[in-house]
């Protein structure tokens, strides 16, 4: 066992990427808890992630997230945790990840996301017009960071939540081991 690691599993990834599905999974293997940090900011702040975008901004939200972080990295153990897809983005952010556990990208085409996504209205910043090209620009944007955050990847578009659930488990055995 390599002591200086901590035993926990954190999935980032674009919306809809599949981070609530697979973080389940893994957890109920491995018996450790799931969490996810937009729910523990919408549980903390009594808000939606929607309101709290309309009401407070961007940054603000962004804030919430790093803030997040800071308290949980201490205590946290034993744990699946699933990130906001936009949380891996400040440099920040992703060193504090690095230092919580086993880090994972889940990397889903724009195709896949597009499908996955449709009809959402959770999701302030893919709400108006023409979603794919929104989509389509976030995403070349943001994959050099999401790479640069995670120890792995994992393409998903043509696994199963189990089959990839899988591939992680494996990996993180590893990793830990
Ligand atoms: C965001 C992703 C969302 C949520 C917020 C912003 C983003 O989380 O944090 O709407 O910037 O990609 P999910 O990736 O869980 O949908």
């Amino acid at each position: 066992m390599k002591s200086n690691r901590k035993h926990n599993i954190i999935l980032i990834g674009y919306m809809g990427c599949g981070k609530s599905i697979v973080g389940e999974l893994l957890s109920q293997r491995l018996s450790y808890q799931f969490r996810d940090t937009d729910r523990m900011i919408e549980q903390t702040a009594r808000d939606t992630i929607n309101h709290i975008f309309a009401i407070r901004g961007e940054e603000y939200f962004r804030n919430l997230e790093t803030e997040l972080l800071k308290d949980l990295l201490p205590e946290i153990n034993q744990v699946v945790l699933s990130t906001g897809g936009g949380l891996p983005l400040r440099e920040q952010n992703s060193k504090l990840l690095k230092e919580m556990g086993y880090v994972v990208y889940l990397k889903a085409s724009k195709e896949t996301t597009l499908r996955r996504l449709a009809g959402d209205n959770t999701r302030p910043l893919l709400q108006g017009e023409d979603v794919e090209k929104k989509i389509e620009s976030m995403l070349s944007y943001r994959i050099p960071f999401y790479e640069k955050a995670a120890h792995k990847y994992v393409v998903t578009d043509d696994k199963s939540p189990e089959e990839i659930a899988t591939l992680i488990m494996e990996a993180y055995m590893k990793w830990i081991y």
